[in-house]
């Protein structure tokens, strides 16, 4: 079967996660599990736990990734980021694509469980590919103080898609 291209947004994004082969990894909202492909594609050692609230987007993101579910080193739930029930400092990196966390309503109950979930010298990236790249500012000026504003440390990084959509990628390291 011909393997189907990988949309930019989800190479773009794992490219900057600074993966290491035992990183321990969540990803809310995986969505058919494109991008947790990707990630598991670099974990020789570490494992990726994904979650989504729909349980369509979990059975297929599982059957997507049936090798790496096999070996042990995925798990898809079905689950809500605000009811996620993870021990804490469970997780290296934990990152979001076009998950609109921080639109529908205030954030502060997921990024309090964000924080929590962050092992050591872990970090939080929340990515999206707006197809008017003239958002990208909008998305930063929106959500930027408001993960200051919940015990991290931001930075952001820019880009654009080759189809002329813009990419972002807010990263919060918590404050010590
Ligand atoms: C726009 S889709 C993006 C899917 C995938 N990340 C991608 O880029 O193609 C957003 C996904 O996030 C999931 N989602 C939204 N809010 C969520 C939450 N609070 N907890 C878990 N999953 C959530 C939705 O069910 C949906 O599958």
């Amino acid at each position: 079967m011909a393997k189907r291209s990988v949309p930019e947004r989800f190479s773009w994004a794992v490219g900057t996660l600074d993966l290491v082969p035992s990183h321990r990894v969540l990803e809310i909202g995986c969505g058919r599990g494109v991008a947790a492909g990707l990630v598991l594609d670099r974990l020789t050692r570490g494992s990726l736990t994904a979650i989504d609230r729909s349980a369509a987007a979990v059975e297929a993101a599982g059957r997507h990734n049936a090798g790496h579910v096999s070996a042990g080193r995925a798990t898809f739930l079905v689950a809500a980021l605000e009811k996620a029930a993870f021990a804490d400092a469970s997780f290296d990196r934990i990152f979001s694509i076009n998950v609109n966390l921080f639109w529908t309503r205030s954030p502060a109950r997921e990024l309090e469980v964000l924080h929590r979930l962050l092992a050591p010298g872990g970090s939080l990236h929340l990515f999206w590919e707006p197809p008017v790249p003239e958002r990208v500012s909008e998305i930063i000026d929106t959500v930027v103080p408001v993960v200051e504003e919940h015990g991290f440390e931001v930075t952001t990084l820019t880009g654009r898609s080759s189809t002329g959509a813009g990419l972002v990628s807010v990263v919060g390291r918590p404050r010590p």
